[in-house]
């Protein structure tokens, strides 16, 4: 018995060495390589052959709301006609407007909207929004084109949630009617 557990001893210790290039026996390798796929691998059991799966055509991920307008001035127009802010006004939209609006327009728009943001004239200076053009677009116009984008402006769509561009909408709005004193 103690000579067994003597050679177990050794055989052990033996394995421990370090320093050569060749690997040593392992016992059970299904611990060391992993069993699944990785994410983005090729994948021979999958429909689409990959691991990842691309979504079921027209699944619509939970709590999203599907933004059903392309790029482009007739698109814009067409959801100027038709979408209506969902978002009632309150301090509260009217804070989160403003925060938005602050954080992801005011670098190219300037905080009171005059077009004069940080990064003028480095970039682009955009038109006024509290001027006559902006004014009279409709609240779903103005939704498309933080969404779509427009000519040189990036769509939002990726910083800037829907209710968020709402709300920003309900801040512009104010900014708009303070300049004209309440008259749109
Ligand atoms: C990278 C700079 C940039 C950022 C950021 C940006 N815009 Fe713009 N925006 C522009 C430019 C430039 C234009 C003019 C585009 C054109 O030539 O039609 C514009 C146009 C607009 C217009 C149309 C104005 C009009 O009279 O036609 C609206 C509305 C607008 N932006 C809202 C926003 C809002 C809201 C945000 C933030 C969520 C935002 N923009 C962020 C650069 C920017």
């Amino acid at each position: 018995m103690r000579l067994v557990m003597a050679l177990i001893g050794l055989l052990t210790a033996a394995a421990c060495t370090s320093g050569s290039a060749v690997p040593r026996f392992e016992f059970a390798p299904d611990m060391v390589d992993s069993v699944p796929y990785d994410s983005f691998a090729a994948n021979p059991v999958t429909r689409d052959g990959k691991t990842l799966m691309a979504p079921a055509r027209g699944t619509i991920a939970r709590d999203a709301t599907p933004f059903r307008y392309g790029d482009g001035p007739t698109e814009m127009e067409r959801a100027g006609k038709e979408l209506t802010n969902p978002v009632p006004p309150s301090p509260e939209a009217m804070a989160r407007g403003a925060k938005v609006f602050k954080t992801f327009c005011s670098p190219c728009h300037g905080e009171r909207a005059l077009g004069d943001g940080l990064i003028i004239p480095l970039f682009t200076k955009p038109p006024s929004l509290v001027a006559e053009h902006a004014r009279s677009l409709p609240d779903g116009s103005l939704f498309h084109i933080i969404s779509r984008g427009q000519k040189l402006m990036p769509s939002m769509a990726v910083q800037v949630e829907q209710e968020d561009r709402w709300k920003a909408i309900h801040f512009i709005r104010s900014l708009q009617a303070a300049e004209t004193g309440g008259v749109r």
